[in-house]
Order: structure tokens, then sequence, then C-alpha cells
């Protein structure tokens, strides 16, 4: 009856999809090739350019480090589109958890504009040309509009290259050749603030963040969220700016008495789907279903996320946590992606923990923790970093980034704390710390290593602290005796 159907009126929407997710995976494995290719060749005229600067040959050494920072940059723009891709597949399964709930595809700018900006990558044009008209013919994308194409000038790159060879030459050479780069430590830290309220706004009937902020965000591709007392969209600023990876470490303060004085856990979040999909319905009276979606490609990426930080932070273990004992299918295959993304990381150990086990090994004993890096679906995500908070001396400590393709903001764990909202008795340890992640993610490390010691100092030294804390300092105080001690660094 099935095949009689199929060949009356062809492939279900279903059917489509899967079908558009495997051409979408393929071309993401030709873009890991292409990068790998990249690396090879990359390192190759990294040795090179060694070579060349203790010859003393400097002309080539500039050519080829040139060479080095175009493959750097291509990169980048491979990286970016393998991730444009796997968001066009995780937009894909929403639609068919939406046929399942609404029997029908819906239309979607987010993938159109993904599929336009795709169609300029020469490796995946024709694929993007493809699936683009049969979306379009399937009634998901509008017509394909050229304006939304973004514009890359490679001129415009080219110009300002040459500072980012003298970099790459310092760095290659350990400063023979080359510039460090203008990164000085003098406070103020170098960023141009621009403020904007992401306080919800009625549009339309319609709660929304307002225009202005996203426009801001998408403009600045760094963001900083500062929490005031009023309710956020957090989801929905998660899902606009596809901030798929939620980091969240949390570190014993040193000099600041909790029951644990050794924790040291980093905790990656994958903060798009799971049960936080907003996936609900009421199937009959006093009957409510909520799905909880878990993609391949949202898995596969939050794992690479986390294999990739654990080696650029020196740790040496990724663990996977979660309950696939009792949720096969969806934690599985969470775990069948982390495990296929552990294989391109031989140096970095891979196991699997179930979440109540985690929960009950780090309260009895942290220490053992410190050596990796811990990758989970949402919820698991969003409960045991609250638990990990209360380990060091709670929310008020905690920091947190949403890194994601188009953005990324920081912001503590905790929420708008609207009880205390305006009475001087937050602790803004945990924003501080925030911002400190965003200065490292922006390259400003030397600040925020500098601020950190001060906010660290003055904790530990614990005559200005919060009431949080046990001490008695406003949210004012503490804040100035930051600042006094930043100013005697
Ligand atoms: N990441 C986020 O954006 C996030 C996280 C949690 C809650 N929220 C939102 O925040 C709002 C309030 O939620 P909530 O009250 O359940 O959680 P909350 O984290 O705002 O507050 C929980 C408790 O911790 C205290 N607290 C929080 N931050 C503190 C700080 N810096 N210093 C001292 N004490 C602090 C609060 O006073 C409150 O007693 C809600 O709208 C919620 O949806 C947002």
């Amino acid at each position: 009856m099935q095949s009689i159907n199929r060949f009356l009126y062809g492939p279900t929407p279903d059917e489509k999809v899967r079908a558009w997710q495997t051409k979408l995976r393929a071309e993401q494995r030709t873009l890991d090739r292409e990068m790998r290719q990249l690396e090879t060749a990359t390192n190759k005229a990294r040795q090179t350019v060694k070579q060349l600067a203790s010859k003393g040959d400097v002309k080539s050494a500039r050519i080829l480090a040139r060479e080095v920072v175009r493959s750097n940059r291509q990169k980048d723009r491979l990286s970016v589109s393998k991730a444009r891709l796997g968001s066009i597949g995780n937009q894909l399964s929403q639609q068919m958890a939406m046929v399942k709930v609404t029997g029908s595809l819906q239309k979607s700018i987010e993938i159109m504009k993904l599929s336009n900006q795709l169609v300029r990558l020469p490796q995946i044009s024709q694929t993007m040309r493809e699936m683009s008209m049969e979306m379009t013919k399937a009634g998901i994308l509008e017509e394909m509009m050229d304006d939304t194409l973004a514009v890359e000038d490679d001129e415009e790159l080219e110009e300002e290259a040459d500072a980012e060879v003298d970099k790459v030459l310092f760095d290659i050479t350990n400063g023979k050749l080359g510039q460090a780069g203008s990164v000085q430590t003098e406070l103020p830290v170098p960023i141009e603030w621009e403020e904007v309220s992401v306080a919800p706004i009625l549009k339309n009937g319609k709660t929304v963040i307002p225009d202005i902020a996203i426009n801001s965000v998408k403009k600045n591709t760094v963001a900083l969220k500062v929490g005031k007392g009023h309710v956020s969209l957090n989801l929905t600023l998660r899902r606009t700016f596809n901030l798929f990876a939620n980091v969240r470490p949390c570190v014993s303060i040193k000099g600041f008495k909790t029951p644990y004085d050794d924790v040291d856990t980093v905790l990656i979040r994958e903060n798009t789907e799971g049960e936080y999909s907003g996936i609900e319905h009421e199937i009959v009276d006093g009957v409510v279903q909520s799905i909880k979606l878990i993609t391949w490609d949202a898995s596969e990426r939050v794992a690479r996320y986390a294999f990739h930080y654990a080696q650029s932070q020196g740790r040496k273990r990724v663990t996977a946590v979660h309950k696939a004992n009792i949720m096969k299918m969806s934690d599985g295959m969470f775990l069948s992606a982390c495990r296929q993304v552990s294989k391109d990381f031989p140096g970095i150990a891979y196991d699997e923990d179930l979440l109540d086990r985690v929960c009950l090994h780090i309260t009895q004993n942290p220490a053992p923790f410190a050596d990796r890096v811990m990758v989970m679906p949402n919820l698991y995500g969003d409960i045991l970093s609250d638990m990990c908070a209360g380990l060091i001396g709670g929310l008020g400590l905690t920091p947190s980034g949403n890194i994601g393709r188009d953005a990324s903001i920081f912001e503590a764990v905790h929420g708008s704390a609207p009880d205390i909202a305006g009475k001087g008795l937050a602790n803004p340890t945990a924003l501080l710390l925030s911002s400190l992640m965003m200065l490292r993610h922006m390259n400003l490390t030397p600040y925020a290593d500098k601020i950190e010691k001060a906010a660290l100092g003055t904790i530990a030294e614990g005559k200005s602290i919060t009431g949080d804390l046990g001490g008695k300092a406003s949210t004012q105080e503490y804040t100035a005796a930051i600042i006094e001690k930043l100013s005697r660094a």
C-alpha cells in the first residue's frame, strides 16, 4: 500500500526531509575533509616559515605567513559554513516534528537565509541550489531573495591582512619576526559598548525581543547580557542566534570557604533543543504531550565544540552525561554523535556517565572531575550546572557563555533576581566572570586575567563581600573594592 502511494504521490514530507538531511551530512563531510587538508597544509607552511626565519629569509617567510593567514580564514569560512549546514539540518528536524503536530511543513525564513549564504560557497553551491529549489517547491522557502546574501569583500580583507601576517609571523617564529600585535593591558579595556534592552515588547500581538537588540547582536556578534529584574526571552535569544553550546565553568574561589575546596568543573550544555524545544500540546483533556527533540546535527555540533574546548583548555577527557538507559533513542543518539566525534580527537579520552551517578559522585568528591569537560543535553546541563554552582558558593559566582554560529552571548548562570532587584544586594561576580569569559573569547585575555585577580582577591580577603557570601557589603561597595584593587595592580 505504502509503495503504491509513493508511486502515485511521490515521497512523503518525512522522506523528503530525511533525504535532504542525508545530503546535508554528505556536504558537511566534504567540508570536514577540506578543513583537514587545509590544516595539514597550514601546519607544513608554519614549519617552513620557521625554517625560513632561522635562515634569515624574511621575504619568503612573509609570503608564506600570508598564505597561513589566508588558510586560517578559509578554515574559518568552511567551519562557519559547516555549522550553517548543521543548522539547516536542525531546522529541518524541527520541521519534521511540526509535521507530526500540524500535518504540514512550515515556511522557514531561517532556512532561506542560511541556504542563500551557503549558495556562495563553491564547494557546496550546486547542492544548495538544488536543495533551495526543492524546498521552494515544497513550500518551505519563499523565492530566493538576493538581498539576504552576505557580502564578503575579499579586497577589504586583504587590506586588513598585514597586521595579521605580522602577528602570525611573530607567533610562528617565537618573536623573531613580525610583531606581537597591539594588545596592551592598560585599563580601560578597549571595548566600545552599545547598550540595548532585551526586555520583551509586544509586536503584532506577540511578545518578542526588540529589533534594535537583535540587530545590535547581529552586528557586533559578541554580547554581555545583564539581568535587571525583568523577564528575559532567553530561549528566544538562544534560538534567534543559534547559540548552540552553553559553557558553564565552576571553580572554587581560593580563600572563600565552602564544604568543597577543589571544584573545577566545566559543563557544556546543548542549548537549542531537548526538553526545551517548546513543542507541547494537549492531546485530549487532561493529557499533555511535551516533545524532547534530539537531533544528530545539534548533538554532533555541541559534542565537537566540547572536544575543541577540552583541547584548547588542556583538559584531557570529555564525558558525555546522559540517561540513555531510560531514553534509549534520544539520549542514545546524543551518545552516538559524541562517540563519532571522539574519533576525530584521538588525544582526548572519551567516556560516558549517567546523570544521577555524576550528581552523586561530584557531591561526594568533585576533584576527579577537574580533568574533563562534561557535555550533555539541555535539561541535564541546566540542572547539573546549578548543582555545581552550589558547590562553590552559589549562583552569585557562576559565569556562562552561550556560543553560537552567528554570535556569542555571555551571561551569569542566575536569572534576573527580581526579588532583590534595585536593593544593592546582588553579587555581581557571576556577571563579572561572564564578562571575563567574553574578553577571553575576544582574545583580550591579559585584561581578563588582571580583572579576575582583583575580583577573586577581593573575595578571598573577605572584607567587602556581599550578603550571599556571608558579608555585609552592598553591590556598590564590593565593586568599589575590586576597582580599588585594580587601580593598585
Ligand atoms: N539564564 C537566564 O537568563 C535565567 C536563568 C534563571 C532564571 N531566569 C529568569 O530570571 C527570572 C527570575 O528567576 P528566578 O528567581 O527563578 O531565578 P534567579 O536566578 O533570578 O534567582 C534565584 C535566587 O537566587 C538569588 N540570586 C540570583 N542571582 C543572585 C546574585 N547575583 N546575587 C545574589 N543572589 C542572587 C535571587 O535573589 C533568588 O533568591 C525569571 O524570569 C527566570 O525565567 C533567567
